[in-house]
C-alpha cells in the first residue's frame, strides 16, 4: 500500500491536461457487448476502476489490446455472464453490464455491489426498470440473477434520476423490441457521451441530456469508435486546488460548459476564472471568501465534488453551509479535515465549515474516492507534512494525480508504507 506525502504551502502555477471521464469510459467500455466485433475506444484514462472493469470483461471473453492513445474492445464472442464478488467489490459500476450482457446474451449473473463508503448504493431502480422491460430477475447468494428472452420497449419512470440506472436501461433498450421512453433520467455530460457512442453503433437515441430519453429498439448494432469525454470531476478538482493555493493554473483538454454550477462556486469564493472553448484559467484570490452549496443532480454542483470543495472552505474567511443531498454519507472526509485543524459540525446531510487561517498537516486516512482527493488538497494548503494513507482509493479514479500536481510546483510525492 502507498501514502501520499504533501509538504503544504506553495501555490500552483502552470498547465494541467485533464485524462478521459473515468464515469464516461466504464458506460463506454461496457457498450462493446452489445455488439459483436473490435471497437476503438479513444481518451481511456489509466485508473484501476477501468482495470477492474476489463478484468471482469476479459473474463466474459472480451478481448482488450492497448494502442498507443486508444484501446481495441473485440466483443466478437462473449462465452459468460457472470460479474464475481471479488472484482464487483471493488467497484459498484460493475452493475453496468447487466444491461448490456441482458441485451447480448439473454442472461446476467452480476453481484451485488453492496454499499460502500459513502452509502448503501441501491440498485432497486435498475432491476424495477429491467423487470419492467420483460427480464426475469430474482436476487440469490448476494448475486442477480436476470434473464430475458428478449427484452421489450416501454416506459420507464425513475424516481431518482439514476445515472448509472439511466445508462443501464438506454443499453438494455438500444436493441430491444419496440420502443423505449425513459422519463426523470440523469442528464449528467455522461448520459449524453454514452447516446454519442450508441448512436456510432447504430443506435436510435434522441433527448440524451434532458430529461425525456426516448430509444427505438433495433438490430445488428455495429462496433464503434468513440472518444471519451474529459473528466470534469478531475478538472473541478484542479480549478478548486488552483483557488484554495492562491495559485494561477490553466485547465487544458477541459469542457468548461460542464463545469457551469462548479465555475460559479469558485468565483463566489474569489479566485478569476477565465473559460475558453477547451480549458480553464484560475486564478486564485488573496482570502478565500466563504460559499455555501447544496450538491445536485446535473446541472447543480457536482456531489464527487462537495468534498473537494469542502477543504476549501476550511481556509475561507467566515463560515459556510454545506449540503449533500445526493448520498447519505458523503462526509466521512470531515473527521479527517478536522484532524488537520478543520473546524466543520455536521448536523444530518449539512455540515457548518468555520474557516480557519490555517491548516495542519497531520496523518490521516482516505475512506473513498472523492474523500482522498479533498485530503490532498487539504495537505496543498496545511502547514508542514500530511501524510495520506490508503491511497489506492485515489487510483480508481484519478490518473497520475501527484504527478499532475507536482508539474503544477506541489511538494508531493508517493511512499511505499
Ligand atoms: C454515479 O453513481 C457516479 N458513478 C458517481 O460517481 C456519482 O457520485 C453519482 O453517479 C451521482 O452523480 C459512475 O458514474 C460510475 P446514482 P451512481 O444512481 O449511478 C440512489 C465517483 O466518485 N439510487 O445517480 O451509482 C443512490 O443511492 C462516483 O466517481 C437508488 O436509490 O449514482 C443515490 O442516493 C461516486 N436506487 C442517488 O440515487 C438505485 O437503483 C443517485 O445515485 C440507484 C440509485
Amino acid at each position: 500500500m502507498d501514502k501520499m506525502m504533501i509538504t503544504g504551502g506553495r501555490p500552483l502555477k502552470g498547465t494541467v491536461k485533464v485524462s478521459g471521464a473515468k464515469n464516461a469510459a466504464l458506460p463506454a467500455i461496457a457498450a462493446c457487448l452489445l455488439a459483436p466485433g473490435k471497437n476503438i475506444l479513444r481518451n481511456i484514462p489509466r485508473l484501476r476502476d477501468v482495470d477492474t472493469i476489463r478484468k471482469i470483461m476479459t473474463q466474459l471473453g472480451v478481448e482488450f489490446t492497448d494502442h498507443d492513445g486508444f484501446i481495441e474492445v473485440d466483443a466478437g464472442t462473449v462465452k459468460g455472464y457472470a460479474a464475481p464478488y471479488e472484482l464487483v467489490k471493488t467497484m459498484r459500476a460493475s452493475i453496468l453490464l447487466l444491461g448490456p450482457l441482458l441485451a447480448r446474451s439473454g442472461r446476467a449473473k452480476i453481484s451485488l455491489p453492496g454499499g460502500c463508503a459513502i452509502g448503501e448504493r441501491p440498485v432497486n431502480l435498475h432491476l424495477k426498470a429491467l423487470a419492467a422491460m420483460g427480464a426475469d430477475l430474482y436476487l440469490e447468494h448476494g448475486y442477480v440473477n436476470a434473464r430475458s428472452s428478449g427484452l421489450k420497449g416501454t416506459t420507464i419512470f425513475f424516481d431518482i434520476p439514476t445515472v448509472t440506472g439511466t445508462e443501464n436501461i438506454m443499453m438494455a433498450a438500444v436493441t430491444a423490441h419496440g420502443n423505449t421512453i425513459i422519463k426523470n433520467a440523469a442528464k449528467e455530460p455522461e448520459i449524453k457521451d454514452l447516446a454519442e457512442m450508441l448512436r456510432s453503433m447504430g443506435a436510435f437515441i434522441e433527448g440524451d441530456g434532458t430529461d425525456t430519453i426516448s430509444i427505438q429498439g433495433t438490430s445488428g448494432l455495429k462496433p464503434a469508435e468513440h472518444f471519451v469525454i474529459p473528466d470534469r470531476i478531475e478538472a473541478g478538482t484542479f480549478a478548486i486546488a488552483a483557488a484554495m493555493t492562491g495559485g494561477d493554473v490553466t485547465i487544458e483538454k477541459c469542457r468548461p460548459e460542464h463545469l457551469t454550477a462548479v465555475i460559479e462556486k469558485v468565483e463566489a469564493s474569489g479566485a478569476k476564472v477565465i473559460q475558453n472553448e477547451d480549458s480553464l484559467s484560475v486564478k486564485g484570490p488573496s482570502t478565500i471568501e466563504s460559499v455555501d452549496v447544496k450538491t445536485m443532480p446535473f446541472p447543480g454542483f457536482p456531489t464527487d465534488l462537495q468534498a473537494q470543495f469542502m477543504a476549501c472552505m476550511c481556509i475561507a474567511k467566515g463560515w459556510s453551509m454545506i449540503r449533500e443531498t445526493i448520498f447519505e454519507n458523503r462526509f466521512i472526509h470531515v473527521s479527517e479535515l478536522k484532524r488537520m485543524g478543520a473546524v466543520i459540525e455536521i448536523n444530518g446531510n449539512q455540515a457548518l465549515v468555520k474557516g480557519q487561517n490555517q491548516l495542519q498537516g497531520a496523518p490521516v486516512m482516505a475512506t473513498d474516492l472523492r474523500a482522498s482527493a479533498s485530503l490532498v488538497l487539504a495537505g496543498l494548503v496545511a502547514g508542514g507534512t500530511t501524510e495520506v494513507h490508503r491511497i489506492y482509493h485515489l487510483d480508481r479514479g484519478y490518473e497520475a494525480l501527484e504527478k499532475k500536481f507536482a508539474a503544477l510546483g506541489a511538494s508531493i510525492w508517493r511512499e511505499k508504507v
